[in-house]
């Protein structure tokens, strides 16, 4: 039996050159293996919790399907669809929540930061029952499809643990000798494959020191490498090729040869500026062919919609 990994993206963003190196490229690179059912999909319904602009979201999914798809997810290999596009997700959702324990949602992390925030005051305010049942929803995306393995970053960790619980409950109440679900297993993105951003600290959009995939062009990855802060050591004076994040970022894009001879030379007096051309030619050579064919999937969004609808009927059945 193959092994089945799934994860969701909540479309609520835009992708930039962190998502690329920590998740998108390692999913698809894994996608690739034999043995593995990769079940990727959009998770719009999960966006409408935090984010109440719908124009906002259909622009994030149309982006991060162009994204996926421009960055070699293969329709045919991986089972792609719009979580928006399955109604047995939804009909599951309110199975799954028959045999929740509200308790257990009480512990959602999401949920606590919510009434924490609330301390003295009334509890719930702001609290939306879709914020509150964020983690059933999440479990029924995962169960619906028996995944054994869910990738996810950290923050996700408690969700799958539910996820399991629910399951667990499901099974012992309905399932006789044939328990209906796998119970799934979080498997956590390693520390070594977050990228710094600009300032050094994890790249982030909450920190603002990202840098574009593709939004803006060629242009747009320019301008943002040239405010990577560096030390204000100058041209021909020896640099730490070590305590550089700009050596992290390059070596995010370079082979083991290009890796050494970047330090060689940062430490025989390579300029900060200089450094920073070669960081652009080597993620342009590796993101240059890529931005050629997100441009033309976001020019025919038809295309887009065409594959989503293929990956639902395949997930569907
Ligand atoms: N909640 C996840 C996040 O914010 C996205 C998500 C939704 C997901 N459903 C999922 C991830 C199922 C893995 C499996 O990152």
């Amino acid at each position: 039996m193959s092994l089945r990994v799934l994860t969701g993206i909540t479309t609520t963003g835009t992708p930039h050159l962190g998502n690329f190196v920590g998740a998108i490229r390692p999913a698809i690179e894994a996608s690739r293996r034999p043995g593995v059912e990769s079940f990727l999909f959009l998770a719009d319904y999960h966006a409408l919790v935090k984010c109440d602009e719908p124009a906002r979201v259909e622009r994030s999914r149309l982006e991060l399907a162009a994204t996926w798809l421009a960055c070699g997810l293969d329709p045919e290999r991986v089972t792609f669809y719009r979580q928006s596009d399955i109604p047995e997700i939804p009909e599951l959702t309110w199975l799954l929540t028959c045999v929740t324990p509200k308790g257990l949602m009480n512990r959602a992390h999401a949920y606590k930061a919510a009434t924490d925030a609330n301390a003295g005051g009334e509890i719930d305010n702001g609290v939306t029952m879709g914020l509150y049942c964020y983690p059933i929803l999440m479990a029924a995306d995962i169960l619906m499809f028996n995944a054994h393995q869910v990738p996810v970053g950290k923050d996700q960790v408690q969700h799958i643990e539910m996820a399991r619980d629910i399951a667990q409950r499901f099974n012992h109440m309905f399932g006789g000798d044939r328990p209906p679900f796998v119970l799934p297993e979080a498997v956590v993105e390693e520390d070594t494959a977050l990228l710094p951003g600009l300032d050094g600290r994890k790249m982030s959009k909450s920190y603002d020191n990202t840098i574009p995939l593709f939004e803006g062009g060629a242009k747009a990855l320019t301008h943002a490498i040239a405010r990577i802060v560096t030390d204000s050591r100058l041209p021909g004076e020896p640099k730490d090729p070590d305590g550089s994040h700009l050596v992290t970022l390059f070596d995010a894009f370079a082979d083991a040869g290009e890796r050494a001879a970047f330090r060689e030379d940062l430490r025989a007096g390579l300029a900060w500026g200089e450094a920073k051309q070669r960081l652009n030619a080597a993620i342009e050579r590796e993101i240059g062919p890529l931005r050629q064919r997100y441009d033309e999937l976001m020019a025919h969004p038809q295309r887009i919609e065409d594959l989503l609808q293929a990956g639902a009927g395949k997930a569907r059945a």
